[in-house]
């Protein structure tokens, strides 16, 4: 059983040669700046793994005009449009009221420009961040978050730019709205990236039929929660091919809810789990999954997460097993 401050020890792992008491990652953009939760009675950044801070900029950022979230059917659309004080108030006045004994904290870095992503990771990598990840994926900045995750060659631009100022893990979000998500993953191997976080949000719109008028203040947002689940864990099978050789560790995530999706993405290749959508509807859904990881890895005979990592069997392998008897 869980104590109410620490994980079940089986969920201990390293990543990027960091300590995770779980492979829980609460995601960027779905906690604020990782003190936001913490006002939740029973709420504890302890059950997490590492926490990713909202995405940052080199200024501040008023965001997109509303509205900016809408309720879809098994998910929900944002268009934030990037919201954040600019990195140089993140780094002087919230890390400092962070408890780094808490959990693991993962910077979420975006910009416009090669050189605002430099710029932004350089002053992280002066701060007390354990991690830095790199937003090369968002879908609701028009000046380039779009084209830097769907073109190769800019992802990897980005990448080199960000790993020459920083000796820090450095983590790239790859996009799922792109043609070849194996490609891009890669080139940012190539790059230099030490881990990879997939995916972030499909891109999507929801249209008023009385109005006639798009939902988001932004027409498009991005879709996330239940609905991507499947394309997630697609993604993650996918980029696990080209990152396994490489030893390159992945955070999948996408609709995770349960400890059973938890899982599936383990099982598919993912070294960390994310978790976003679903904390909006249940706070504390980190002791749930937890609980229920440890349960399923004592069940199958497993002594830690890192055993479960990768283990698909193929179509042979599954015929191979006696279904009955
Ligand atoms: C309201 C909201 C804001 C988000 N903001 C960011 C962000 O600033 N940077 C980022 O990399 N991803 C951002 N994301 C994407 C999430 O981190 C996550 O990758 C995505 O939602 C898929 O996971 P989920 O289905 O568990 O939410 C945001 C998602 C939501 C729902």
């Amino acid at each position: 059983m869980t104590d109410n401050t620490s994980p079940p020890s089986s969920l201990r792992l390293k990543f990027c040669g960091l300590d995770f008491a779980s492979p829980i990652v609460l995601l960027s953009g779905c906690v604020g700046f990782g003190e936001e939760y913490t006002r939740i009675q029973g709420f504890s950044n302890r059950d997490a793994g590492a926490v990713v801070l909202k995405g940052t900029t080199l200024a501040p950022r008023l965001g997109n005009p509303p509205h900016r979230v809408y309720e879809t059917p098994a998910g929900m659309l944002n268009a934030i449009g990037l919201q954040n004080p600019g990195a140089e108030h993140v780094v002087r006045r919230i890390l400092p009221a962070l408890d780094f004994s808490e959990t693991r904290f993962i910077a979420n870095v975006s910009g416009s420009t090669v050189e605002e992503y430099a710029e932004v990771t350089r002053l992280f990598d002066q701060s007390p961040i354990d991690a830095i990840e790199i937003n090369i994926s968002c879908p609701n900045v028009k000046e380039g978050g779009v084209a830097f995750g769907n073109y190769p060659d800019m992802s990897a631009q980005v990448v080199e730019a960000c790993r020459r100022v920083t000796k820090k893990p450095l983590i790239t979000k790859l996009s799922p709205n792109q043609t070849d998500i194996r490609e891009n993953a890669r080139r940012c191997i190539e790059a230099g990236t030490d881990a990879l976080a997939v995916i972030n949000t499909m891109m999507g719109m929801a249209i008023d039929a009385r109005s006639r008028r798009p939902i988001i203040g932004n027409i498009q947002g991005g879709l996330s929660g239940p609905a991507i689940k499947p394309i997630a864990l697609l993604k993650v099978h996918q980029v696990y091919d080209v990152a396994k050789p490489h030893g390159i560790p992945i955070i999948g995530q996408g609709g995770i809810t349960t400890a059973t999706d938890a899982v599936e993405f383990l099982i598919a290749g993912a070294t960390a789990v994310g978790i976003g959508t679903a904390l909006f509807y249940d706070p504390f859904v980190c002791k749930k999954v937890n609980d229920g990881i440890a349960e399923y890895l004592r069940e199958s005979g497993l002594g830690s997460v890192a055993a479960l990592v990768g283990t698909l069997r193929s179509g042979k392998e599954v015929q191979d097993v006696p279904v009955s008897g």
